[in-house]
């Protein structure tokens, strides 16, 4: 089968990594019967220069006519002092809006590779194995209203409202359970039901949902204990399902438990039959742009994940996945994941290892 892949490689390290994850997707292609078609468009500071907007209807148009959309990241201090809504990071706004994405996919896996580079203590974090669904187009970052008003003895009140209805939890309650049968089994979803009515109807939804899982383990957690609970027992989550707010914090929280940023691959979904967007949960990295020092591995992970979640190839997923713990398991390192005894590359050599490999 042959898909059309859209790739976005924005800004800062993008363009390198995301080579690295082209290169992969080819070798692979052919021992598992698969043909990709990619089309390289422009998306955040570099449309900016090209066009003056982040996000060219061109592009969306040629996303939403994709198979699936491969992004690296977006932005740099040179558009900093443009108005927000001609910033880069505009242009994942409007892909998420434009595509309809609304479940947020972030897996937190500790590498056995990897353990002994982690700060934190190895019984805690070995086998940890999370994956947060988070909400993302919902909730208090969305709801109305929203602004800053004035009482009527004139003091200011800033106002933000967090809504969600009935058919929003369903969905990402879905994806969620789905994502659940494809895993370990077991979901905890997380809300604040002791004190917030709209947790109240989430639980509610989530638990009436259930019952077409009847293979997967439901169980609730409230917010503040699952924060709680990720730093004591980490273990104990398989998947995590919760709104926009909650899932922003609790999602950075379970990839710090991981350790090097340039691990971690995330996905953007939405109706099971349209696109979805897959990238690092890193950022375009500046600092090190343009030095063949960036790690390639969350690019390639989130390849991985596109393969798996949006194209329902998780055989060559698999693949992939085995490739990257192969290099490490032969010591070879980038910068930021480096460990005593092992042999540090570039991105450029990291990925000729995996190619190797
Ligand atoms: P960042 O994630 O780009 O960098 C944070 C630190 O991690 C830096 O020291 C960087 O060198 C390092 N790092 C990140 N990815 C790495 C990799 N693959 N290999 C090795 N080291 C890596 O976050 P920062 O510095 O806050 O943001 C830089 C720019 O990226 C900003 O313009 C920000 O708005 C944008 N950004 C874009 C995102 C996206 O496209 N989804 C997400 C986060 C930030
Ligand atoms: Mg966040």
């Amino acid at each position: 089968k042959t898909y059309k892949i859209t790739l976005l490689p924005g800004d800062g390290i993008g363009p390198e990594i995301i080579q690295v994850a082209i290169d992969l997707l080819k070798a692979i292609a052919p021992k598992f019967d698969l043909g990709f078609e990619f089309e390289t468009a422009l998306a955040g500071g570099a449309a900016i220069d090209a066009t003056g907007h982040p996000l060219p209807e061109e592009t969306l148009k040629l996303c939403q006519a994709s198979d699936a959309v491969l992004l690296a990241a977006v932005g740099g201090d040179k558009w900093d002092t443009l108005p927000s809504h001609l910033r880069p990071e505009q242009a994942l706004l409007g892909l998420r809006g434009g595509m309809g994405l609304f479940a947020n996919l972030r897996p937190a896996k500790i590498l056995p590779q990897l353990i002994d580079a982690s700060s934190l203590k190895r019984e805690v974090i070995e086998g940890v194995d999370i994956m947060v669904v988070r909400e993302l187009t919902g909730g208090i970052y969305f709801g109305k209203p929203k602004g800053v008003f004035a009482d009527e003895d004139g003091t200011k009140r800033g106002v933000n409202s967090m809504t969600y209805a009935a058919p929003e939890i369903d969905r990402i309650g879905k994806v969620a359970f789905e994502a659940a049968r494809k895993r370990g089994k077991k979901l905890v979803s997380v809300d604040k039901a002791n004190v917030l009515e709209v947790s109240q109807l989430w639980r509610d939804r989530i638990t009436a949902l259930a019952a077409t899982y009847p293979d997967i383990q439901l169980s609730h957690m409230y917010v503040d204990n699952a924060a709680m609970q990720l730093v004591r027992w980490p273990k104990q989550f398989d998947v995590i399902v919760t709104g926009n707010l909650f899932g922003d914090i609790l999602s950075d929280e379970a990839a710090m438990l991981t350790g090097s940023i340039g691990m971690l691959p995330s996905a953007s979904l939405g109706d099971p039959e349209k696109p979805g967007l897959f990238e690092p949960v890193h950022g375009s990295a500046p600092d090190i742009a343009g030095q063949d020092l960036a790690n390639p591995i969350a690019q390639i992970l989130s390849a991985a994940m596109m393969l798996r979640y949006g194209l329902g190839e998780a055989a060559a997923a698999g693949a992939i996945e085995r490739v990257v713990e192969k290099v490490l398991d032969a010591g070879k390192r980038t910068g930021d994941i480096m460990a005593d005894g092992c042999e540090k590359l570039g991105c450029k050599a990291m990925g000729e290892a995996l190619l190797a490999a």
